[in-house]
């Protein structure tokens, strides 16, 4: 199905492609699918880019299901690099409305519309998600390491109290970037103090919302070092 879908051209070939990618999830899902919106933003102009990218936004949205089939049948073997889970923590959906001399005015949801685009680019399947509760980011951290994918993981305050959190990464030994938008270390000193840094390949911090983009940038690297 991919190869036949790579002849495919410049040009609007959205509803196409909805249409191609309903019936893919209902292939594999073997139930109806009830439609689904474009996972490409509207101003990018269809599917103009290349088939790395192509590829990206196919297994976006099979993303859950299995894609066995799919990733037999995709002949170049570069392509086939685990999800990259985002997992945000309390509080971070008020980015742009809150504390804006800190954080910005950049809100989460644009934050996921860039990571969303440098995704596609990359060719990778992409999981933004976002909750106030600590056992909820410790089933998300649970299900993207049984699916051997990537986290990036903004925790918010419980980066500086959630041991359960560090015991998860560890446990699971799921590959983390730790990410903050503010840089800690210029602020209270209880934020100095993390239980990820120790169980995380890296850390992001003050680079604004682009930290996400240069984490999401630094994992499709790491994984895909992992597996050649
Ligand atoms: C934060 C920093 C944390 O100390 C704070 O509790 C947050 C946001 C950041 O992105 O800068 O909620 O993780």
């Amino acid at each position: 199905m991919i190869s036949t879908l790579g002849f495919f051209g410049a040009g609007d070939l959205t509803p196409t492609i909805c249409t191609l990618v309903r019936r893919i999830r209902e292939h594999v899902s073997g139930s109806k699918d009830q439609g689904i919106e474009p996972p490409w933003s509207p101003k990018s102009n269809g599917l103009r880019g290349s088939r790395n990218r192509f590829i990206g936004i196919i297994r976006e949205v099979c993303h859950g299901f299995d894609t066995t089939l799919l990733r037999t049948q995709a002949n170049d073997a570069s392509y086939m690099i685990p999800a990259i889970h985002i997992l945000n923590g309390p509080n971070l959906d008020l980015l742009g409305q809150r504390e804006p001399d800190v954080y910005g005015s950049v809100t989460l949801m644009d934050i996921e519309t860039s990571c969303r685009a440098a995704a596609a680019e990359l060719g990778v399947a992409l999981v933004f998600r976002q909750t106030a509760h600590e056992g909820t980011l410790i089933e998300w951290i649970h299900t993207a390491g049984d699916a051997g994918a990537g986290v990036i993981l903004n925790a918010g305050a419980y980066t500086h109290t959630s041991i359960a959190l560090h015991d998860a990464i560890r446990a699971t030994r799921v590959c983390v970037i730790e990410v903050h938008v503010s840089n800690v270390f210029q602020r209270e000193s209880f934020r100095h103090m993390s239980y990820i840094s120790p169980v995380a390949v890296g850390l992001i911090c003050g680079l604004g919302p682009s930290g996400y983009e240069w984490a999401l940038h630094a994992m499709a690297r790491l994984l895909r070092q992992k597996e050649m």
